[in-house]
């Protein structure tokens, strides 16, 4: 059997520690579904998060707390099959991981079930036993602070974190945690741009900034954000398309269309010989006493109609 072409090979930890170390930054996007993991991996994307921020932007929940395990891999199962190449990182949702126990067999789901080569963890110190399990046993582990949108009840509203002098200390501590942890690598979601390149300066493994910079080894962004699919978009956010207008143009054109009987036109259409249909109608005489004697019992004919 032969080797499968280069470029199908699906990248590991040990490409991105090296993507790093050659100074490469690392592009990262959410996905949540085949097709749009597909054309991340067909751009070239190194690293693909099914992020549980699937709640808000694909199902509509107000905060990722609502998401389940169940929710997350039934998403990460088609993005894994749209995605060849790119590595994927599974997020761990709300409560999977409150003990080393819990964590192993839901991280165990993600990779057995939803084929994942890594997940991500919300929490620097308060996370790092939970991390140091699951890296011991086998499972890449992508770090997450600054911003912990699981913790949004407790934080009380979406701010940028690491700003006060004990704040930044902090996060500086929950960084090295993370990393000495054995980490792959760590998000940092709304941090000031200083911090957050003190950090990365400072950490062996690469740092992946939202809202955090141009300092940090790579960026990570919601899908939608990019492709301009929501009717807001955050700060750190860059809409790189404008998706929500080009859907909502073409429904309504599609729908006028519908409306207006001009579509399917002709070359949406197929037809056939209408000899055939003339005979299963009954329209020719010749066949008339045919279809009447046949199985056409019950089926209206042209004449009938
Ligand atoms: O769920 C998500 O999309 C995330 C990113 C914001 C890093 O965790």
């Amino acid at each position: 059997m032969s080797a499968p072409p280069a470029q199908a090979r699906r990248l590991t930890v040990t490409d991105i520690a090296r993507m790093h170390a050659d100074g490469e930054r690392i592009a990262m996007a959410t996905a949540y579904d085949y097709p749009t993991a597909s054309l991340l991996d067909e751009a070239g994307l190194p690293m693909i998060l099914v992020g549980d921020s699937l709640g808000q932007v694909m199902l509509g929940y107000e905060s990722t707390v609502r998401v389940t395990m169940d929710e997350m891999l039934h998403h990460t199962k088609a993005v894994v099959r749209g995605a060849r190449h790119a590595l994927i990182v599974g997020d761990m949702p709300f409560l999977s991981y409150a003990s080393p126990d819990e964590a192993l067999a839901s991280a165990g789901r993600f990779l057995r079930e939803g084929g994942v080569q890594a997940v991500k963890i919300e929490g620097g110190v308060r996370s790092a036993r939970v991390i140091e399990a699951l890296v011991r046993a086998g499972i890449p582990v992508q770090g997450h602070i600054g911003l912990t949108p699981q913790a949004i009840n407790a934080i009380g509203k979406v701010r940028v974190m690491g700003k006060s002098r004990e704040a930044a200390r902090a996060l500086l501590a929950d960084a090295f945690a993370v990393q000495e942890a054995g980490a792959f690598s760590v998000v940092l979601e709304l941090v000031p741009a200083q911090l957050a390149a003190a950090i990365t300066a400072r950490l062996r493994i690469p740092t992946i900034g939202i809202g955090a910079g141009p300092d940090c080894s790579g960026q990570v962004q919601v899908i939608t954000d990019v492709l301009g699919l929501g009717d807001f978009t955050p700060r750190h956010a860059r809409r790189y398309a404008s998706l929500r207008e080009t859907i909502l143009e073409a429904a309504r054109a599609y729908k006028a269309d519908v409306e207006a009987g001009a579509f399917p036109g002709e070359a949406e259409t197929v037809r056939m010989d209408d000899s055939v249909l003339a005979e299963v109608l009954g329209r020719s005489p010749l066949d008339r006493e045919t279809v009447a004697d046949e199985s056409g019992a019950g089926i209206p004919l042209d004449r009938d109609l």
